[in-house]
């Protein structure tokens, strides 16, 4: 036999050498939650490892990532009030307005980047104004470029907005630009599936819709090329960074934006990957440490650029002593 591919399979040394893709911690985002109010630093009891901080109680969270050198954070309110259209999320004294300063005063080094939506803000769960039963695309809209402008004030390095109305990017890039943020970069949610791997987020963020589901306005799982016309689109309107969300289920998808689109290429490995890898781990079903580590590394094979993960400081503390 001439070809043989175990030749270069065979020993650390020459796997090493001829390996395509690597994790480094410059590839990681960390979601970090934050509640209005005070001392607060509450378990999430679906995301173990995984609590909401009020702002008295972050820096601690915020000192170990520095010191893993994680690039960024991706940050998510949980404010005190919440009304029908999530008026809070356009107060500049909100929490994620209050979080913003607060980070980039005391960790300039950190990349703040804020997820612009209302599921957390308002009193339905959905993620904008309703009109009837269903999400008004357009009054959403007005709404977005209120938020968008009042994180960007307060001091976000980027804003990421994840409640898939359509027009998003054009609007909040229209926003920015009208007030001079020219250089504030867009990441846009822009494959996002209503997925049921969304579940412990919404325990965590207080989010899940009161009535309904996310079905209108999110994609069907079953649907791939439509995909593309959303990156497309969000390419046309001036996204900065296209992401895919979730990650595991949806890597067919990462792949076909990292082949035919020249943005860097995120993708969110949300709270039910990381809840089911947990609690098998919890369980002794499975090795939790190398099945963290090899699924990160397939969204990167996938195409994907960045990683926003809950898994970000275990990850980090792994490639510390290099993993091999
Ligand atoms: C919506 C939002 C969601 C997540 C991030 N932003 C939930 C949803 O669309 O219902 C999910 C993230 C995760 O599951 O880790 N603001």
């Amino acid at each position: 036999m001439i070809n043989r591919t175990r030749r270069l399979r065979k020993t650390a040394n020459i796997r090493r050498l001829v390996r395509e893709n690597k994790l480094t911690v410059d590839d990681f985002i960390y979601p970090i939650f934050i509640e209005e109010g005070e001392h607060i630093e509450t378990e999430i009891k679906s995301m173990p490892g995984i609590k909401r901080f009020s702002l008295d109680t972050v820096s601690k969270e915020l000192d170990e990532l520095t010191a893993l050198n994680i690039p960024a954070v991706l940050l998510f309110g949980i404010p005190s009030e919440k009304d029908d259209t999530g008026t809070e999320t356009w107060n500049d004294d909100g929490i994620i307005q209050k979080a913003i300063r607060y980070i980039k005063k005391e960790y300039p080094n950190l990349y703040v980047i804020t997820d612009v939506c209302f599921c957390e803000y308002t009193n339905h769960g959905h993620c904008g104004v309703l009109n009837d039963l269903e999400v008004d695309n357009e009054a959403t809209l007005v709404n977005i470029a209120k938020q968008t402008l009042s994180h960007a004030k307060a001091g976000a390095d980027m804003v990421a907005p994840s409640g898939m109305m359509d027009g998003t990017i054009i609007t909040m890039r229209a926003a920015l630009d009208k007030e001079g943020y020219y250089d504030l970069p867009i990441m846009g949610y822009t494959v996002k599936y209503a997925s049921a791997f969304y579940g412990p987020f919404r325990d965590a963020a207080d989010s899940a819709p009161s009535f309904g589901d996310r079905k209108t306005y999110q994609m069907d799982p079953a649907n791939r090329a439509v995909g593309r016309r959303e990156a497309a689109f969000d390419d046309a309107e001036g996204a900065d960074i296209l992401m895919v969300k979730p990650a595991l289920s949806y890597l067919d998808i990462v792949s076909d934006l990292k082949n035919n689109f020249d943005h860097p290429i995120a993708c969110y490995n949300v709270s039910g990957e990381y809840a089911m890898i947990k609690a098998a781990a919890e369980k002794g079903w499975i090795d939790g440490e190398r099945v963290m580590m090899e699924s990160l590394l397939s969204m990167k094979r996938a195409g994907a650029d960045i990683i926003i993960t809950y898994f970000a400081k275990e990850a980090a503390k792994i490639l510390k002593r290099s993993y091999t």
